[in-house]
């Protein structure tokens, strides 16, 4: 294996990520109860593919070869979520012993294989049940709901599991399946994505005040979507524009959570559509946090748009047609997303700056690109210099100071890419779906070959 230099400390965590929805399949096995990604799949018209998740990776019989290639990769943590639904069926109420012990065996063959599991408690999988007989994230409700089923896990599990992310992108939540109706629980209300953001970051606070009592030592951390956002030109209603659209993707979350208030911008701009905020809220929400995880992909850009409402600004990517990778010497992924690492250098800074450096940990990034299988390999070398270049920006940001601890790539396998079904491949192992056969990609092998230089061996 060729030498490789690594920029980074002995202790820099690396590993992967996955969600349950997008691997484990086996929607109803063991008592397991629907959620609201189950139900929303199984409507028609509603993946692009006209798949569901039904079966996925196949992960939940298959755990263990996939722990198995973790320690072939030698990562040295594993991001997985906790199927709410496989511990609850019903969202409250009586406990699913089976779907307990799933997770159980699943983290003690991750110890035992030396990776530490860093499990999210929730990954979009609401139990169906609570979106039916409490409207969701819409009703206050949710955050002792949420609370009480993180209590479970973290009674079952925090003997062994040390690491916790309370709950997975409230921006996309809120959003896309609320406002967009893009994604479960499908919903197409523009009026519910303050109320549900809200909801979502209480439903955090009180998780992770129930963990802090029964897990003291538990290291706990909540994970949010940062979209770096520049003006489509220079003129000042674009960069007015500007200011607005990262206060509604980027700080909506960021800015209660680490400095207990929502972003003046949108307040301003839009206070009769946030809820009623109550004594107590926002302290609950901006609690001490042991690490925020942050996921990065792409940059937007933003210009003035009158016709939206309340916000007046506009949001899109640069666009490149589906499967066009390079225009005007920009890369695109296969999800037609700018290849922009310089965004993952600004953003780790700007937490320096702007926030006060708190630890982070990166807990996605990563690509799709159209990767084919020739025998026993997959030659991928775009997502590898994606990597590559995006873990460069990574490091001189920690070299300029910003306090990052971590970095999960997005995602150990291909999986269920939400709307977009299985086509959009993001694994740095390809599964070939027929036959569930998995195959390390050469960007899998490249990524640990950097994981040993950083521990100092070759
Ligand atoms: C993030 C999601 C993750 C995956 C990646 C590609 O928004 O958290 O589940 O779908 O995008």
């Amino acid at each position: 294996m060729s030498e490789m230099f690594s920029p980074f400390r002995r202790d820099f965590v690396f590993g992967a990520a996955t969600a349950a929805y997008q691997i484990e399949g086996a929607w109803n096995a063991d008592g397991k109860g629907p959620s609201i990604w189950d139900a929303f799949a199984h409507r028609h018209g509603k993946i692009k593919t006209g798949e569901n998740a039904d079966i996925a990776c196949d992960h939940y019989n298959r755990y263990e070869q996939d722990v198995a290639i973790m320690k072939e990769l030698g990562l040295d943590a594993y991001r997985g979520s906790i199927a709410w639904t496989r511990i609850l069926p019903e969202g409250s109420g009586p406990v699913n012993q089976q779907g307990v012990d799933f997770y159980s065996r699943l983290t003690d063959s991750l110890l035992e294989a030396g990776i530490a599991p860093w499990y999210t408690l929730f990954h979009w999988d609401l139990p169906l049940a609570l979106q039916k007989k409490l409207g969701g994230f819409r009703n206050r409700d949710i955050a002792e709901v949420f609370a009480d089923y993180a209590e479970v896990v973290v009674r079952a599990l925090g003997d062994r599991a040390r690491n916790w992310i309370t709950i997975n992108e409230p921006f996309e939540y809120a959003f896309f399946g609320h406002v967009l109706g893009a994604m479960a629980p499908g919903l197409k209300n523009p009026l519910a994505y303050f109320p549900v953001m809200h909801n979502v970051l209480r439903a955090h606070g009180a998780a992770l005040s129930r963990i802090r009592a029964i897990s003291p030592g538990a290291t706990v951390g909540i994970t949010l979507s940062q979209t770096p956002v520049v003006p489509e030109s220079s003129t000042q209603p674009d960069q007015r524009a500007t200011e607005v659209a990262d206060a509604f993707l980027n700080h909506i979350d960021l800015r209660p959570i680490l400095k207990g208030s929502y972003p003046p911008i949108l307040l301003d701009r839009a206070h009769t559509l946030f809820p009623r905020i109550l004594p107590g809220d926002m302290e609950s929400i901006s609690q001490p946090l042991d690490f925020i995880g942050l996921n990065y992909y792409t940059r937007e850009r933003a210009s003035h748009a009158w016709y939206v409402p309340f916000l007046h600004a506009w949001v899109s990517g640069k666009d490149a047609a589906p499967g066009e990778f390079e225009k005007d010497g920009v890369q695109y992924t296969a999800m037609g997303q700018e290849v922009y690492p310089e965004g993952l250098y600004s953003l780790a800074m700007m937490m320096k700056t702007e926030y006060g450096n708190p630890p982070v940990i990166i807990t996605e990034n990563g690509a799709a690109f159209e990767d084919r299988l020739e025998g026993d390999e997959v030659h991928d070398p775009k997502r590898t210099s994606y990597l590559q270049t995006y873990l460069e920006a990574l490091s001189r940001a920690i070299a300029e100071g910003a306090d990052v601890r971590g970095y999960f790539v997005w995602s150990l396998l291909d999986n269920f890419e939400w709307a977009q079904g299985t086509r959009p491949r993001f694994g740095i192992v390809y599964v070939d779906y027929p036959s569930q056969r998995r195959v390390i990609k050469d960007s899998g092998r490249w990524y640990a070959r950097l994981i040993r230089a950083s521990r100092g061996q070759s």
